[in-house]
């Protein structure tokens, strides 16, 4: 790797925890294959310091950083200009400077619809969804989902008043606790696990009847190893094709540097270098 050079355009990721993050590896790819030259770094925010560490970071000539856990909300509320997608979700991943003017997107959603439509050929219209979760994975695809015409949507959360929150929103979301949501069931098209269960090696307890003959993505991934115990378990009881969150990952990264820097980046080949656990910065 290249040693840091100050003068750089400089790009960060703030969250807390974050030494997990593959936002580097990602941005840096995206920057060599596009004739780049960038920094792009890791900042552990300490909790209840966001705003500073912002100010700190613009400060030190940053142009723009994206957001993860637990500060989306934060950001959000930070934002000057906001659009569609970061109002409709309330959680900012992407943020920037328009001068003195902060702005803020969330790419989560369309990254999302990028990685279902563009590289595991799925669309969304007319299809029955069951998500899983209502946290802030859930509150970035649930507008997107809506948008593309998804005839429903059936949301189980463990806590059931955040699945009803969400389902307020819209009469085509169906809100339950894992308790509440039948057994026998009208079968789903897609199943999205937006829980963080899988990063605790837990499967949402929830019958596994809902899986059979569908399409089922769990959003997160684990650095170690390709399947999370979600896609075991989806397969086991007849998911057709799993996948897990690799792909939205690299999706909703190449939204974020278009919003920077004006040009798209090619995403299927670092999807396959992450797909293969190469996390190298090269
Ligand atoms: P994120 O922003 O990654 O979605 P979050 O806001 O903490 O993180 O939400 C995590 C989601 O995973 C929530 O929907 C949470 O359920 P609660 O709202 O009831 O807390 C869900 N979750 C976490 N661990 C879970 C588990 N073991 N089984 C089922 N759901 C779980």
């Amino acid at each position: 790797m290249k040693k840091p050079d100050d003068s750089l355009p400089y790009f960060a990721v703030f969250g807390n925890p974050i030494s997990h993050s593959l936002s580097p590896v990602i941005h840096q790819a995206f920057a060599k294959q596009l004739g780049k030259d960038l920094r792009y770094e890791k900042i552990e925010v300490p909790i209840g310091k966001f705003h500073e560490t912002l100010t700190e970071f613009k400060a030190a000539g940053g142009c723009g950083a994206n957001v993860t856990l637990p500060f989306k909300q934060e950001a959000y509320k930070l934002c000057v200009q906001l659009s569609d997608a970061a109002s409709h979700a309330h959680a900012v991943n992407t943020i920037g400077f328009d001068g003195d003017v902060l702005w803020g997107d969330n790419t989560d959603g369309m990254g999302l619809l990028n990685d279902l439509n563009r590289n595991k050929g799925i669309h969304l219209e007319g299809k029955r969804v069951l998500v899983l979760g209502a946290g802030g994975a859930a509150h970035g695809i649930l507008p997107v989902l809506l948008k593309q015409n998804v005839s429903k949507i059936i949301l189980v959360n463990r806590t059931l008043a955040k699945a009803q929150a969400l389902a307020a929103h819209d009469p085509r979301i169906e809100a339950y606790d894992f308790g509440s949501v039948p057994t026998m069931v009208t079968p789903v098209d897609i199943v999205i696990n937006a829980t963080s269960a899988s990063l605790q090696n837990a499967v949402p307890d929830i019958s596994p009847n809902w899986l059979n003959n569908t399409m089922a993505i769990d959003l997160a991934y684990l650095r170690q190893r390709q399947e999370t115990c979600f896609m075991e378990w989806a397969k086991e009881h007849g998911a057709k094709q799993v996948w897990d969150g690799i792909g939205m990952l690299v999706e909703q990264a190449a939204i974020s540097f278009q919003r920077w820097h004006g040009v798209v980046p090619e995403t299927k080949s670092i999807i396959e270098k992450l797909n293969r656990r190469d996390f190298s910065i090269d």
